[in-house]
């Protein structure tokens, strides 16, 4: 067998090179390329830090960052050769530069992959919690529109508990729940974005480096600085290489995210069926059947729905990779991006979907109407006329509950029944303003407490959403 080509960066001390099975098992460029951007930006920093402290002439930084740019821009322009033999993106830009210009033999000075992959990750973490973050306040804008619009209707739905109807809410109530979710999330976001602005490079492969680096200067120009404009710099080279918090950190949230994103598509899903028909989705992200010509499917919703389980299942994957990896390095720790990369990228399509889907829900008023019309939805309210009333809530609860028997056996509902039927259940239920009770408007108008299912708490909500969200 023909002897393997030996290996261009670490071949030194090896007789062979890889195996042609090795190569293609051990690649990760197929996936990490989409670092280059952020690779470059490390080893301009790195270069420039290694000039300032003698370690590179000027006219060698000089001759490396026109080289940087030149990579740059094929590959921006989609021209690089990318080759899996030369296993990742930190090795197929370094050798592609050194060969435009020499002097790059000294870039990887007081440098190794493991603080540059973890510097690359950090950018990533940085660039990806933002766009996230925006994508999930235009989310949050569309849904406030539409618990706009369902307000202006003054639209009522029942709100379930065991999927069971509970008591009538304002569907913007409802939508607003889901606002709610995704600021915790973005939040959440935000966090991660502040963990992941802390310069790792310096720590080298694992115990840093004999010669006089400044990781502070590197820090300041990679922009990993405080409020005030300190560099921030990792406490420690070990963790540096070994932590993956932040993979983690960033999986979880995810999975937090599609986890509410699920919730929210099935509770669409059910909306839009012939059983509920509280709203309309726009033919624009439904599907039709190959075989029943009638139907219109919320496949969007579904996928959203489905894609929970992917992104979930990255977050596992990720933990079961770290769960008992000694320190520091471990080459298992490759594995880490392609979860991480995944999750962003289903969320980031999910969101999109949802924001441009969002404005073309229609609101069937007629059918929520219908759905609140069931009179024993108030029957809570009931209760709470009769504590009002003086009754203790216990015996109020137990009143009711005879009152709903009585209706029961009537195939009737409370306000059909007789008044003298009424009052001899109960001495408080001779006052005949029981009945009052229910009107949905009344009930919309009684619930007054911040937070509440009722026309003015949710009016504050809508216009402290309008507010925090810059609309
Ligand atoms: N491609 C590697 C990764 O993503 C870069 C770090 C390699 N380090 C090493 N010691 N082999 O993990």
């Amino acid at each position: 067998m023909a002897k393997q080509q030996k290996q261009a960066t670490w071949g030194g001390r090896f007789k062979e090179g890889p195996s042609a099975l090795m190569a293609t098992f051990s690649e990760s460029v197929s996936f990490d390329s989409r670092l280059a951007l952020y690779d470059i930006e490390g080893s301009r920093a790195h270069a420039k830090m290694l000039k300032e402290v003698g370690l590179l002439k000027a006219g060698e930084l000089k001759e490396i960052l026109r080289g940087l740019k030149q990579v740059e821009s094929a590959i921006t322009k989609g021209e690089f050769d990318w080759k899996p033999e030369l296993e990742d993106v930190h090795m197929n830009i370094e050798l592609a530069l050194t060969a435009l210009a020499p002097a790059a033999a000294k870039l990887h000075t007081g440098r190794s992959r493991n603080d540059q992959v973890a510097t690359d990750m950090r950018l990533f973490f940085k660039r990806a919690c933002a766009s996230l973050t925006n994508a999930l306040i235009d989310v949050q804008s569309a849904l406030v529109e539409l618990a706009q619009t369902g307000q202006d209707m003054k639209c009522v739905i029942p709100g379930y508990t065991h999927l069971q109807r509970a008591q009538p809410v304002p569907i913007a109530h409802h939508l607003l729940a889901y606002v709610e979710m995704l600021e915790r999330d973005k939040s959440r976001f935000q966090a991660i974005a502040d963990q992941a602005n802390v310069c790792p490079l310096g720590a080298g492969a694992l115990g840093g480096s004999t010669l006089p680096l400044n990781r502070e200067r590197v820090a300041e120009l990679l922009g990993f600085v405080d409020s005030r404009g300190r560099p921030r710099v990792t406490r420690n080279s070990m963790d540096t290489v070994a932590d993956r918090d932040l993979y983690l950190g960033f999986t979880g949230a995810s999975s937090m995210l599609a986890l509410h994103l699920s919730r929210f598509a099935e509770d669409l899903i059910l909306w839009c069926s012939r059983e509920f028909e509280f709203i309309t989705l726009p033919d624009t992200f439904t599907t039709g059947s190959s075989l029943m010509p009638q139907k219109k499917n919320p496949d969007a919703l579904e996928l959203i729905r489905g894609k929970s389980g992917r992104v979930i299942g990255n977050h596992h994957a990720l933990e079961v990779m770290v769960k008992g990896l000694p320190l520091t390095y471990n080459r298992d720790l490759q594995e880490d991006k392609p979860p991480v990369f995944d999750s962003c990228d289903q969320l980031e399509l999910c969101l999109a979907v949802l924001s441009e889907m969002i404005p073309g829900i229609g609101i069937n008023a007629v059918a929520c109407a219908k759905a609140v019309g069931d009179p024993h939805l108030l029957a809570t309210d009931l209760a709470d006329w009769l504590v009002m009333e003086g009754v203790p809530f216990r015996e109020a609860h137990h009143v009711v509950g005879t009152l709903v028997g009585l209706a029961e056996d009537q195939g009737c509902f409370i306000p059909d029944l007789e008044d003298a039927a009424v009052a001899a259940v109960h001495p408080a239920m001779i006052n005949p303003d029981w009945r009052k009770v229910f009107e949905v408007t009344r009930a919309m108008a009684e619930r007054q407490g911040t937070g509440m299912a009722g026309f003015r708490p949710v009016k504050k909500e809508l216009n402290h959403w309008r507010r925090s969200l810059g609309m």
